[in-house]
């Protein structure tokens, strides 16, 4: 369609030089495939805009064989015939190059998302930046970009010293790996007596036993303290427990086919040049005395109200000094166009000042750094939260997702080969679609029926409609089916592996029905879905234009048959090669929100 889009936009300009000429995508292929709104054109030339549609559609002739022109109210439509949109679809997802897919365009993007605290547990909050940022990776790639994946790892601050004081209280006699002979409360499940659930407890006990014997904080301090000033023994307990918790986290980054280009730039990375930061605040005369000794930036002059506190009292670094050793650290090592934050929306401020603050030492800056926050995800009883008994860990959640989808494969299908691995893949899916679809700003609310349904909007009903059609090609006969296989697809991670190239038959008159050619408006749909995820920063966009495409599939499958023994070979060869498509699309829509797709389920 981007052939046809051009010479639509050339067409345009020519009649209204000057003019902002943003094409659309009508709400339905009944009324075309490009709309072009009149209203912002209409107003400047002091037309109405059905009137200016209207004159448009007499005037233009686009020179394009099976396009027509239709003044539709205030929309001008360029709207295909059924033959000319089949050929134009098809011959995109047919070529075997990616559909729209960017050529490299020379910028280069450091997504940060996940970042994690050390010793504590994914929660199901997690899911959100992990995926989210996932998707602005496959994204951008996928658009041309060069992308550095980067991960803020929690590793640094306060709360190691409570977590070295707790060990030191409690734990150091037991044993080496802090779970062998230890006596776990019955409550704790087999499969959560880790190593980095013992420290999670044992942060958790201290903060409570804190509660009553409130000196104990000094102690924390104290650690802390000795970690920062490079004590062997605080560093060596660090470095363990930074290797407990990552160890875990790349199991769960594995099952959700995430990975990073470095684990190596946490905070901890960035407390070499914490000095510089704060004597470059202090030579732009930027850096003030606080409350109690403390360090702080004023920025009311750029309209933040609080100040950004990068020092304590008592000398101890804080998070925001890291952030400004990391936005520094990053122009300087990897020269990026733009750096995107994958940060949930309850450090706005921080952002703010730190991006504020960042632009007032170096104008190079502005405009580069992008934050994208996001909502909390809710159970149906209320918000979650680490300290609380009410946390939901993620790897539960991924557990049941899999045990779900293996209990509904085992009833509908249980000869299925590979149970257990498809039910991971799409149970994998279900959540990773749930996150995707929903959008990025609100809260969600995470309620099973609506993660998994096989008949909803869930990423298992776009993985069933690819392995169903997978399912219809393979009857087809094996050079159809290996027109939809790419080859081994072991990790979700790497590039999508290319389809091979399959021809576009001459005789599509097969596809003229109403829901043949609603599946090919929407495929048609799913490159500007995929530029839209770029501008909204998240995936939402393509999850939505992947359920379209599932949906009308379903359509087309019961309305046009593709194997009847009635059928002539040329209306049964364009049929498959639209199940080809469409089979594809799909593939190539979930690889960029991070799913897999299965050819059997
Ligand atoms: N570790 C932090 C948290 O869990 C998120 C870090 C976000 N990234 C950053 N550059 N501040 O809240």
């Amino acid at each position: 369609m981007d052939r046809i889009r051009k010479v639509f936009e050339r067409a345009l300009a020519a009649h209204l030089p000057g003019q902002d000429l943003a094409l659309e995508r009508p709400k339905s292929g009944e009324q075309g495939d490009l709309a072009f709104p009149c209203f912002h054109a209409a107003k400047a030339s002091g037309k109405n805009p059905a009137q200016m549609a209207a004159e448009l559609a007499s005037q233009i002739h686009l020179g394009i064989e099976g396009a027509q022109l239709i003044a539709a109210g205030p929309y001008l439509n360029l709207k295909l015939r059924p033959e000319a949109r089949a050929r134009e679809v098809l011959g995109g997802l047919l070529s075997g190059k990616p559909y729209g897919a960017g050529e490299p365009n020379g910028q280069k993007i450091i997504v940060e998302y996940s970042s994690p605290n050390i010793a504590k547990l994914f929660t199901i909050g997690h899911l959100r930046s992990t995926m989210i940022g996932h998707g602005l990776v496959q994204v951008h790639r996928f658009l041309g970009y060069d992308v550095v994946r980067l991960n803020h790892l929690g590793d640094w601050g306060t709360q190691f010293g409570t977590l070295l004081a707790a060990y030191k209280t409690w734990a150091e006699k037991e044993n080496s790996d802090l779970t062998k002979d230890f006596e776990w409360a019955e409550e704790i499940p087999e499969k959560r007596r880790t190593p980095l659930f013992r420290l999670f407890q044992l942060y958790v006990r201290f903060h409570d036993a804190e509660k009553e014997n409130p000196e104990m904080r000094d102690e924390a301090r104290k650690w802390f303290r000795e970690l920062e000033q490079g004590s062997a023994e605080a560093r060596r307990l660090w470095t363990w427990f930074r290797e407990i918790s990552l160890s875990e986290f790349q199991r769960i980054y594995d099952r959700l086919g995430v990975g990073f280009d470095t684990l190596e730039q946490g905070e901890a990375f960035y407390e070499p040049m914490l000095q510089a930061v704060l004597q470059r605040l202090t030579d732009h005369g930027l850096l003030k005395e606080g409350e109690g000794g403390a360090k702080i930036v004023d920025l009311s002059d750029v309209g933040i109200e609080t100040p950004m506190v990068v020092q304590k009292g008592d000398g101890a670094s804080i998070y925001a000094s890291r952030d400004l050793a990391q936005v520094t650290y990053r122009k300087e090592a990897y020269a990026f166009d733009r750096c995107i934050y994958v940060i949930g929306g309850e450090q706005i401020l921080h952002m703010k000042q730190i991006f504020a603050c960042m632009e007032k030492l170096d104008p190079w800056f502005k405009g580069r750094l992008t934050h994208t926050p996001f909502g909390l995800v809710r159970l149906p009883e209320g918000k979650m939260s680490t300290r609380k008994g009410n946390v939901i860990f993620l790897e539960d959640v991924l557990d049941e997702a899999a045990e779900r989808v293996a209990a509904i494969i085992q009833e509908k299908n249980p000869d299925l080969p590979d149970k257990a691995a498809v039910a991971e893949r799409l149970g994998m899916g279900a959540v990773i679609f749930f996150n995707a679809m929903n959008d990025r700003i609100k809260p969600i609310t995470f309620e099973w029926n609506r993660v998994i349904a096989l008949d909803g909007d869930t990423g298992p009903y776009v993985q069933y409609a690819h392995a169903r059609i997978c399912s219809v090609l393979r009857k087809a006969g094996d050079e159809w089916s290996a027109m939809a296989a790419p080859g081994p697809h072991d990790s979700r991670e790497t590039a999508l592996v290319p389809f091979p190239e399959c021809g576009v038959p001459a005789d599509l008159k097969g596809l003229e029905a109403p829901e043949a050619q609603s599946l090919l408006f929407e495929l048609a749909g799913l490159p500007s879905a995929i530029r839209v995820a770029r501008e909204q920063l998240m995936a939402t966009s393509i999850a939505r234009q992947l359920l379209a495409i599932a949906r009308s599939f379903s359509g087309f499958y019961t309305n046009c048959p593709i194997l009847a023994a009635d059928n002539s070979p040329e209306v049964r060869d364009s049929r498959l090669a639209l199940c080809v498509a469409t089979a594809r699309a799909l593939r190539q829509g979930l690889f960029l929100i991070g799913i897999e797709a299965p050819e059997e389920m």
